[in-house]
Parts: C-alpha cells; structure tokens; sequence
C-alpha cells in the first residue's frame, strides 16, 4: 500500500510543473522591463524604427539633422500642410506625454493608430507600417518607450484640413498578435519586415498630389522633402533598376552608406542646402546583418526605371 501515496504525490508534483509551465507560457505579454525585451524596444525605436526622427527635436545646422539628445521624444514636430499636427509627445511625463497610458493603449496607438481617447491618429505616423509588427516587438517599444526622460511639453490640439478617419481607412491593418516575426534564416523575409518598421516606402515612393503613394511606384523615389527644415530633397530610386536604382550597387557597398554614419565626423557638418530627411544617423546605428537583410530585400522589389536628382 505505501508506493500509492508516493505515486499520487509523484503525480501531483508533475501536474503541478506541467500547470505552471503552462501557466507561463500562456500568461499575457506585459511590458514589463526584463532587459532583452529594452534592449529589442530601444533598437527598434533608436535605429530601425527611426521614431525619434519624428518625436524629437532636430538640428538640422548639421547633416541629416541629429536629434538633440535633451528633447528624445518630447515631440513638437509641426506638419503644416495637414493642417494644425504635431508629433506627439511620447515620454512617460503623465500630464502632457503618455505616461498614464497602459500598455495595451500605447500599443494601440503604434500598431492600430488608435490614440487613449479613441481619436484617429493621422498617418503621418506609420502605424500602417508598424501594424506588420510582432506583437512580441510592439510590446518591447511600450517597455522602453517607459524608461524615456519624461519631459513636461503640451502638445497644440490638433485641427486637420482632412479627417483622420477615411485616411487610416486606406490602409488594412491585421489585429495585433497576428504578425509573427520572421525567422532569422530567412534573410529575404527579415529584410522586409524591417523595411516595414523602417517604413522606407513611405519616403521613396512618388505621391499623389493629395499626399497618398503611388503603390505601382513603391521604392522609385521622387517624392520632394526637407521644406520645412529649409531645404528640398528628392527621394532617390531604391527599386534594383540598373541605371535609375540600385540594382548595380553590391551588399558591401549598401551596407557601408549606413554604417559610415557611425561616426559622427559624417554628419557633423553643415551642408546648407544639401542636407537630407533620410534617417541615416539612426539607421546607419542597425545591425550589419540586419542591413544586408533589407538590401537582399529591396533586390526582390520590383525593378522601376526613374531618374532621380537628389539635389538640384
Ligand atoms: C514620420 C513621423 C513619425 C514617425 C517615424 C513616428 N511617429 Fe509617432 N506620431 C507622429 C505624429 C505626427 C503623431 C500625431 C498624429 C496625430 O496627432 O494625429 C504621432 C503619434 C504617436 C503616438 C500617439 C501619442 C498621443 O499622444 O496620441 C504614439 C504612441 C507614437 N506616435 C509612437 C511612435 C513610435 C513608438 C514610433 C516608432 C516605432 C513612432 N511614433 C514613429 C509621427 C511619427
Ligand atoms: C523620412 C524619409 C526617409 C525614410 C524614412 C527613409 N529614407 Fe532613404 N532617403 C531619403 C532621402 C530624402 C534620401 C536622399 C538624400 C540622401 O542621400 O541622404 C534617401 C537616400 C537613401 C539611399 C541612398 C540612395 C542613393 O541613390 O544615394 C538609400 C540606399 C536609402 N535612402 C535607403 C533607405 C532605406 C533602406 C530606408 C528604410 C530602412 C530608408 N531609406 C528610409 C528619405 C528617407
């Protein structure tokens, strides 16, 4: 009789392991701040997802307008043509930035384009793009977009020419957790999803005169930026054309654009009236391998003829 009670112990211990494992495994991601999770959040927001390009004050007296480190996030950034829009103030500060959100409201905001107060945000904001994320790397930009310097700075209400509504209505957008990530075999499928977070469509693709991309032009460049910073750029070509894009550049030659912006000696400079919107100080930051991935990537686009003069 007395191996029963040991047997049934046995047992309970094992379904106790099984039940927490379990548990574990089916517990909600929260934001919560173990260091892999910022460390994923810092990359994405600092480098690859560029959001401080947007979210921060910029000086542009210099090449490719380096953010000024005391503003990361404040937001303040005026889109004149929509209308009265500012980015957003997206420090922790609680009374002006989104310190009193939860997580699943910010994650709204970045993947769905839903702010707190169920307003649409207008998609200047690639939250298009950013709802092609895993939901495992929307929530590891909440935890570290929590660990910013809150800063105390009230956003203008907003007053658009155009409603917010029907210009997220352009777009499909897949519930969040409905994006896995890619393996990281595969370099193809890696490539893109970064292009996504990077939104780089967004910049290199011509625009219709109300401001929508020419989808059939994805990657061709044309589309004329820099104004309000007081100079013109035109988005270059970037599809794998010969002549017009980048189809004759090599990885080695890709990659080392990007990553010459780890010194600062190639941006601290003034170049007047050439100067550039490309976030190259934040991208040239990504990861060598994760560079090669996007250019095997755009090797994949659809190759568009279309001359393009940076400056002119
Ligand atoms: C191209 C510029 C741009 C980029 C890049 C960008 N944002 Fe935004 N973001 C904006 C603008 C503009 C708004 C405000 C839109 C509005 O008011 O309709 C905004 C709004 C937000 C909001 C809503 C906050 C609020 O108070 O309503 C959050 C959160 C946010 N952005 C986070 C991010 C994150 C995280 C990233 C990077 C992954 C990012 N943004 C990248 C321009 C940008
Ligand atoms: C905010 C707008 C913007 C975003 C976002 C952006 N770019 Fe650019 N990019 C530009 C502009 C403008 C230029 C031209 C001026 C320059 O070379 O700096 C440029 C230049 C480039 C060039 C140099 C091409 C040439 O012919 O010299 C490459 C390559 C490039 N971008 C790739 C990318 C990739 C890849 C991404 C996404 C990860 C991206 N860009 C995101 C605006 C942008």
């Amino acid at each position: 009789m007395k191996p029963f009670p040991l047997t049934a112990l046995f047992c309970i211990f094992l379904l106790a392991i099984t039940f927490s494992c379990h548990q574990k495994a089916a517990s909600p991601i929260t934001s919560a701040a173990d260091s892999s999770r910022l460390e994923r959040g810092k990359y994405l927001v600092e480098t690859v997802g560029s959001c401080m390009h947007c979210h921060s004050q910029r000086d542009f007296t210099k090449f490719s307008g380096p953010i000024k480190e005391e503003t990361k996030g404040m937001g303040g950034i005026g889109y004149p043509k929509f209308g009265v829009l500012f980015s957003s103030n997206i420090t922790p500060d609680a009374a002006t930035g989104i310190g009193s959100w939860t997580d699943d409201e910010i994650a709204r905001a970045i993947a769905l384009g839903i702010r707190k107060n169920g307003d649409t945000l207008f998609p200047i904001m690639p939250y298009y793009e950013y709802n092609k994320m895993s939901k495992e790397d929307i929530y590891s930009i909440v935890a570290y977009l929590r660990t910013l310097k809150p800063i105390s700075n009230k956003i203008p209400d907003r007053k658009l020419k155009a409603p917010a509504g029907p210009e997220r209505d352009r777009f499909a957008f897949s519930p969040i957790g409905a994006n896995p990530e890619p393996s990281s075999k595969d370099s193809i499928q890696t490539g893109k999803y970064l292009a996504n977070i990077g939104a780089c469509v967004s910049c290199h693709t011509p625009k219709t005169d109300d401001d929508h991309l020419i989808v059939d032009s994805s990657y061709a460049g044309g589309d004329v930026m820099g104004q309000k910073f007081g100079f013109h750029v035109t988005s270059p070509n970037i599809t794998p054309d010969e002549t017009t894009g980048i189809g004759k550049w090599t990885e080695t030659s890709f990659v080392s654009k990007f990553t010459v912006f780890r010194q600062a000696s190639s941006y601290e400079f003034d170049p007047h009236t050439k100067n550039t919107i490309m976030p190259w100080i934040m991208l040239g930051q990504m990861k060598d391998e994760d560079l090669k991935a996007v250019y095997a990537y755009l090797k994949t686009v659809k190759p568009i003829q279309h001359q393009i003069e940076k400056w002119h």
